[in-house]
């Protein structure tokens, strides 16, 4: 009798990364001229030399869509071959439908399964572990999955503890399910950890909401308390999301942060023993573009040729919610 072989395990590799940032440049200086602060002080406190701003007129789903058909070209496939769109995001087009559902009719992509994900600027990471339920179940056989955010429609514009810190873009990645031998040699995304600890709403959200008071709200922050958080909570999520990765933290090629605040990645690579050189920062050109910025950060890695197939990449957001978590991919 013939035996037949074992099926071997699914894992969803990533084989396309785009990104798309909008043309306007806004320096720390431009932004002295609106609110009290200076470019040395925003420099020395964030990291942050400029940001990219979404002209009038243009939307998340604008962004996403450029973004997405980068990461699709990379992939060698075309919006014919997408199933499955997840967009995370904190400023969507509408209340609904769904940005997601947006995108795939902007981008001409068949009927398949569209929807966003909110977890603020962890969005990317739960996006990606949400789309990961999918392919790697067989049930999408070509994934995008976005951050995209046009932050500063949220920002307060008198609040300068906040409106200096943000600005938009967008990233995508095209997840597809790949057979693996089950051990972490396989390509793909090999374990995380999410998290969200509801309490500590206040620190960080938007004051309005369609159920609330029937408005878009505005992005309050208490930026200090975000920041105390930040260290100790990513770090205990990256060494689960290593722990279920079955990897040691220091065996990871490349470390792609959530790009809020230079001291924070700077502290949690430090805490968790990740060699400085081994950290990929945009914050000094991006700022914090919520779910949007560890896709960009990727692009701009793989871009320049840093992040090469097979090499093990680990990533991590914080956000509100407050939100955080951690994934490691073999890319
Ligand atoms: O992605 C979502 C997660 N978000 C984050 O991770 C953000 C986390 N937080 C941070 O990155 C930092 O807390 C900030 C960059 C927001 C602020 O830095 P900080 O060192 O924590 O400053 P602070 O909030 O304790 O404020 C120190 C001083 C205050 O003045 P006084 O009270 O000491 O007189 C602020 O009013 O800095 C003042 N300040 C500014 N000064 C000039 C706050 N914002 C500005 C500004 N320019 N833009």
């Amino acid at each position: 009798m013939e035996l037949r072989e074992l099926p071997k395990v699914l894992r969803s590799v990533l084989t396309g990364v785009g990104g798309y940032l909008p043309e306007r440049v806004v320096t720390n200086d431009e932004l002295a001229q609106i609110v009290d602060t200076s470019d040395e002080w925003i420099r020395e406190r964030t990291g942050i030399a400029r940001r990219h701003r979404a002209a009038e007129g243009e939307a998340t789903s604008d962004l996403a869509v450029a973004a997405a058909s980068k990461a699709l070209a990379a992939a060698g496939r075309t919006a014919a071959d997408v199933d499955l769109i997840i967009v995370a995001t904190t400023t969507p087009d509408l209340t609904f439908p769904a940005t997601a559902a947006i995108v795939q009719r902007k981008l001409g992509a068949p009927i398949g399964i569209a929807f966003d994900v909110q977890a603020v600027c962890s969005g990317f990471v739960y996006a990606l572990s949400v789309a990961d339920g999918l392919v790697a179940a067989g049930r999408s056989k070509c994934a995008l999955v976005i951050g995209a955010e046009v932050m500063s429609s949220l920002l307060d514009w008198t609040d300068r503890g906040t409106c200096v810190l943000f600005g938009d873009g967008a990233g995508a990645v095209v997840v597809e399910p790949r057979e693996g031998e089950g051990t972490t040699a396989d390509r793909g995304l090999l374990g995380f950890a999410l998290r969200c600890d509801g309490t500590k709403q206040d620190l960080l959200y938007a004051d309005g909401g369609p159920s609330s008071n029937r408005q878009v709200g505005l992005l309050r922050m208490l930026g200090n308390q975000v920041f105390r958080h930040a260290v100790v909570n990513i770090s205990e999520a990256i060494s689960a999301a290593a722990t279920d990765a079955g990897v040691a933290v220091a065996d990871v090629d490349w470390f792609v942060p959530h790009q809020a605040n230079l001291r924070i990645l700077q502290g949690v690579a430090h805490r968790c023993g990740i060699d400085e050189v081994k950290v990929v920062t945009t914050v000094a050109e991006h700022a914090n573009t919520s779910a949007a910025s560890i896709p960009l950060a990727l692009d701009a890695a793989v871009a320049d040729g840093r992040v090469q197939p097979g090499q093990l990449l680990l990533l991590e957001a914080m956000g509100g919610g407050l939100t955080w978590g951690a994934c490691v991919i073999r890319f």
